[in-house]
């Protein structure tokens, strides 16, 4: 432990810092087997294929978005600028450091694109890239993101609520749980067409939410940023935020959403069942099984390294939603 977190707050021995966190949580895919070899690979089995391959592929390009602000549910919490929140990401499908997803995916295409919602409803519908803009009334949301890693940013959403999207597919009653998968295309992503890029996890990327949590007005849908498009290491073109839940809930690049009865698989769950629970409610009193989520590392000025701790709050602050779980012990349910 550095010492230079000694004076403002008080850590246990198993409380570390967000960088010891994040090492710690590839040191578990390294136990499985996973990390280490990506660094015999070289550049080039990184990417799609021989540099003067990708050379010819368009770069991703971001566009303005026409907004609404929605101050009710915004933060005024400072905002991380715009500069980390798109350098500093975790997108396993474009490898495991935090500026990977950044170069990796500086070529996803994401336009044409299909988000499919399916399963328990009466109407089943697709999206096209252009209705992801254009169905709804886009809003700009600040909310706090909180990564289980414990880092945290606050960033300036654009997008719509996701309830929106479910009424208009019409649940049918025996609809209890919502299911999402990002995209899979191992030819865009390194990480799903290489298991030592991608953390050997079973792509496509999977998630999920109950039923009620998904129908929250705070459950946002994100096609935008910083009041621009997504870039692609941040999910682009289309996202989901749950900013009450740890970051990894809010899954990137999505292509489909199905209502189910059954309490769906989701990607770090499967992975390490007694580390990643289901629910993933920010709760600074239920530490990690290796690390403690009392504090984190807010990151708005300085540089990516700089030790801005505060203390983490239940729900990530959004403590509208406790009621959603008042009969359920969050200890058990993590
Ligand atoms: N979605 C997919 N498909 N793949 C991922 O690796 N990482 C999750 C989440 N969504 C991830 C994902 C994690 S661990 C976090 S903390 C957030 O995305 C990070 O979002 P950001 O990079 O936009 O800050």
């Amino acid at each position: 432990m550095s010492k230079r977190f000694k004076p403002s707050v008080v850590f246990k021995d198993n409380q570390v810092t967000d960088e010891a966190v994040y090492h710690d949580r590839r040191r578990l895919l390294k136990s499985m087997g996973f990390v280490g070899a990506s660094a015999l690979l070289s550049g080039n089995a990184y990417g799609q294929g021989w540099f003067w391959e990708r050379e010819e592929k368009p770069l991703a390009q971001q566009r303005p978005l026409e907004f609404t602000n929605n101050s009710s549910f915004s933060t005024n919490d400072t905002l991380t600028p715009e500069s980390k929140a798109t350098t500093y990401n975790n997108f396993y499908e474009f490898g495991m450091g935090k500026d990977d997803p950044v170069e990796e995916a500086k070529h996803f295409q994401t336009d044409p694109w299909q988000l499919r919602i399916d399963g328990l409803v009466n109407k089943p519908l697709t999206l096209g890239y252009d209705d992801l803009f254009n169905q709804f009334q886009l809003e700009e949301r600040a909310y706090r993101l909180r990564c289980v890693e414990a880092w945290s940013m606050v960033i300036p959403w654009i997008g719509f609520e996701l309830g929106q999207l479910i009424r208009q597919a019409d649940p049918l009653s025996s609809a209890k749980y919502v299911a999402f998968e990002t995209l899979y295309d191992p030819d865009q992503m390194p990480g799903q067409k290489n298991r030592f890029i991608g953390g050997g996890i079973d792509y496509p990327y999977v998630e999920g939410l109950r039923l009620d949590e998904a129908m929250h007005p705070l459950t946002l849908l994100s096609v935008g940023m910083y009041g621009k498009t997504l870039p692609p290491q941040n999910g682009a073109p289309i996202r989901l935020v749950v900013p009450w839940k740890y970051g990894f809930k809010s899954i990137k690049s999505i292509v489909r959403i199905r209502l189910t009865d059954k309490q769906p698989p989701t990607t770090w769950n499967i992975l390490a069942p007694n580390e990643y629970g289901f629910y993933a409610n920010v709760n600074p009193s239920v530490a990690h099984p290796r690390w403690s989520q009392a504090s984190e590392r807010r990151i708005t000025t300085g540089g990516v390294l700089n030790r801005n701790r505060i203390p983490t709050q239940p729900f990530n602050g959004y403590t509208e939603v406790a009621s959603l779980y008042s009969n359920m012990d969050l200890t058990r349910f993590y």
